[in-house]
């Protein structure tokens, strides 16, 4: 009797529960790493854990959470894939630890997520790339067939997602790449390596729209972003780029089947002592016919750069070109505006604008120009150097003089 009587109530027990953990005002269901076996001892491989957990976060119907607290966890190459069942927020708090031999890492991104919709990842955590032993690895500038070193993370087939806080630290080649994400937003983010970091590109964006990055700083020894063929409606605001080489469109139309790159806004930025700053890049001898327009750049602040503004579509840094002489770039670059630059240059040529002879710039113009050669107090001793370019000047215009050849 007695037996029946506590059956019973365990059974409206469980029916109880039932009821409320299907209850829809329910919070995310949390997916500590350390319930799965992971350790930020700083020694521990996490790799297996860091799979299991997001294999089941991602299976789990009901939005997910998946949380790496604080501590160093060491991380080997993961592969986040989906399609997921619903929602999954990535919280780190802690340190991801990348292995500092390149080879253990067995992809060419350290964290990579594939095919996903709606991930946010954020936290005060950092992306610990440990670069500084695979650096003097990369020989990329002198030879073609140069060993792949691993980025620190990437998203590829990603739709409305996001990721807020995190930093990325010493990445063995680049830091963020994305590739044929829409809806995709980029805020409070660090990105940090040292200026003489070999290919060390902050954001690499290709073959994405509707893409916002937003209050970032990057720091490192390539692209602060980098703007890759088939991307359009990029935002980019309140950021902080040096050192670095700046925000490169490019480059471009070397390859067959590149796309339109369209849409771009670039405000509120200001370059700190880099190598570039505005810049869009074609290659001399280019294999695509395509359109690079609707550009706004406003309200920038070059403090000590090199070459703040240089559109160059001689460019070939490495043959073919010099070999082939294929000729000029195939890439039109219209409807260009840039407003409000202002601050100092490194080198005389402040604004170089090159474009190419069959195709020239269209409808580029320069509102309330004003960059000064450091170092000299001579009124207007910046010049600006213009080839093939249409467009208009309005406003005060320092480079004065804009020398056509
Ligand atoms: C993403 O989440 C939003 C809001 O919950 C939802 O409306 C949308 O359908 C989701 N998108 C996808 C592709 O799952
Ligand atoms: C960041 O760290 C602070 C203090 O350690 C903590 O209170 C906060 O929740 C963390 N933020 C996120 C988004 O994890
Ligand atoms: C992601 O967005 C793109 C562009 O809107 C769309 O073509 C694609 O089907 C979407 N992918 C998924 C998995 O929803
Ligand atoms: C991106 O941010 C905008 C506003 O800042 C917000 O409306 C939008 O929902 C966000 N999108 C995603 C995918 O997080
Ligand atoms: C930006 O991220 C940092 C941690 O990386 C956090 O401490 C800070 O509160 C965040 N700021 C905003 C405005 O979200
Ligand atoms: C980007 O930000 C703008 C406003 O600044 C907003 O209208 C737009 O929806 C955002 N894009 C995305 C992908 O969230
Ligand atoms: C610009 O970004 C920085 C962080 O990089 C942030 O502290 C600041 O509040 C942002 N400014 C605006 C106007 O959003
Ligand atoms: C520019 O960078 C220098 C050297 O890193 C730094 O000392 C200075 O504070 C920076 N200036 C601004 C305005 O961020």
């Amino acid at each position: 009797m007695t037996c029946i009587v506590s059956g019973f109530k365990l059974l409206c027990l469980c029916l109880l529960f039932g009821a409320v953990a299907s209850r829809p005002t329910a919070g995310p269901k949390v997916f500590n790493v350390g319930r799965f076996g992971a350790k930020g001892d700083g020694k521990t491989d996490n790799t297996y854990a860091f799979t299991n957990v997001w294999k089941s976060a991602c299976s789990t119907s009901g939005n997910s959470q998946i949380y790496v607290p604080k501590g160093t966890f060491c991380l080997g190459g993961v592969e986040f894939i989906g399609p997921c069942k619903s929602k999954i927020e990535f919280i780190i708090d802690g340190t991801l630890l990348a292995p500092s031999n390149p080879d253990d890492i067995k992809q060419v991104i350290w964290i990579n997520f594939r095919y996903i919709n709606n991930l946010s990842i954020s936290g005060n955590g950092t992306l610990d790339g440990q670069g500084k032993h695979s650096w003097p690895l990369n020989d990329c500038h002198i030879n073609t067939n140069c060993p792949k070193l691993p980025m620190n993370m990437g998203f590829a087939f990603v739709n409305d997602s996001s990721i807020e806080g995190i930093t990325s630290l010493n990445s063995k080649m680049g830091h963020f790449n994305f590739f044929s994400v829409h809806q995709f937003n980029i805020t409070n983010v660090t990105i940090t390596a040292p200026g003489h970091s070999p290919n060390t590109d902050g954001i690499k964006i290709g073959s994405s729209s509707n893409m916002n990055i937003s209050n970032t700083h990057i720091g490192t020894g390539d692209d602060c972003i980098a703007i890759l063929s088939g991307t359009t409606n990029l935002d980019i605001s309140n950021v902080t780029c040096g050192p670095g080489h700046g925000i490169s469109v490019g480059s471009l139309g070397r390859n067959k089947n590149e796309k339109d790159v369209k849409r771009l806004t670039v405000r509120d930025i200001v370059f700190n002592g880099t190598s570039d700053g505005i810049r869009i890049k074609t290659w001399e001898s280019s294999a695509s016919e395509i359109v690079v327009s609707d550009f706004v750049y406003e309200n920038i602040k070059m403090i000590d750069v090199k070459n703040p503004i240089n559109i160059d579509q001689k460019y070939c840094p490495y043959p073919p070109c010099e070999i082939e002489k294929k000729g000029e770039s195939h890439v039109q670059i219209q409807d260009v505006k840039l407003k409000n630059i202002y601050g100092t240059s490194k080198t005389k040529a402040a604004v170089n604008l090159q474009c190419s002879k069959s195709f020239p710039c269209k409808n580029v113009q320069l509102i309330d120009i004003n960059l000064n050669y450091n170092g000299r107090s001579e009124f207007c001793p910046a010049t600006a150097v213009c080839q093939n370019v249409e467009g208009s000047t309005r406003g005060q215009m320092v480079p004065c003089e804009i020398k056509s050849s």
